[in-house]
């Protein structure tokens, strides 16, 4: 079980990006007077204690990872996460399960101003994949045990899955459709897709189980976070 975390300021500004529950009332009042391009581009990363944010951003994560836990074994899977930030919920399901491996999808840049709404474009992102390696390496997952791909420049990975695992990001703040073809060549029978929602009965026409394991009512989209298996398409 991972009790500390590594980090340094840069990594906690992405961190804080990309998990915006770690706002402090602070930031969001900074946020609202001085605006989104100053909060991303100088109050993210300056007006920050990355010390607390590690803290706090552990203890989402544990809590992420009990709330999968209780529906899926990790031991001996093979993973990819689509847009998993930070990848700290891929650390606590390494530290906690055997002979795990990741392929990990991101987007290598931070939007300008970053505004968390629907994104048609699928042009806001929140990542740094030279930073993302360190990150994860400097916390434990050994560099064989993960590869990461850069969403604009890479081919994606050709293989079955056991878990596809996509938090906050496909279907959250982009289409699903995005990845639809590469689904179409990847999914198989057992492969299970996790991934927060507002609209589940969109998944349950395309698979033939579809779980609701969170109902998510704090959430500014009151999505719901399912597991999706049986793939029919
Ligand atoms: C709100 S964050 C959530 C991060 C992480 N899953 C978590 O729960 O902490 C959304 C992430 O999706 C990434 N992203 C955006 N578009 C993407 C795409 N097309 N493919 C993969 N990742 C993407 C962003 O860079 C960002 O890190």
């Amino acid at each position: 079980m991972i009790k500390n975390i590594h980090l340094n300021r840069d990594i906690a500004q992405l961190i804080l990006l990309q998990r915006i529950e770690l706002l402090t009332p602070f930031l969001k009042r900074v946020r609202k007077t001085l605006g989104r391009y100053f909060f991303t581009n100088f109050a993210s990363k300056y007006f920050i204690s990355p010390k607390l944010i590690g803290t706090k951003y552990l203890e989402f994560m544990l809590s992420e990872y009990n709330l999968l836990k209780k529906n899926l074994n990790f031991d001996n899977k093979t993973i990819l996460s689509i847009g998993g930030g930070m990848c700290g919920l891929e650390l606590m399901i390494n530290s906690n399960s055997k002979n795990c491996f990741f392929s990990i999808i991101e987007k290598n840049y931070i939007s300008k101003k970053v505004t968390y709404g629907w994104d048609n474009e699928n042009r806001e992102a929140y990542n740094n994949l030279k930073l993302l390696e360190f990150f994860l390496i400097n916390n434990g997952l050994d560099k064989r045990s993960f590869k990461i791909y850069n969403f604009d420049f890479d081919q994606f990975p050709e293989k079955k899955f056991d878990f596809i695992i996509s938090l906050y990001s496909l279907d959250y703040h982009y289409d699903f459709n995005l990845y639809l073809d590469y689904f179409k060549k990847i999914l198989n029978k057992d492969t299970k897709l996790i991934l927060d929602t507002i609209r589940p009965d969109y998944f349950k026409k395309i698979f033939e189980n579809v779980k609701i394991i969170d109902f998510m009512q704090n959430t500014v989209h009151k999505s719901k976070r399912v597991i999706c298996s049986n793939f029919i398409l």
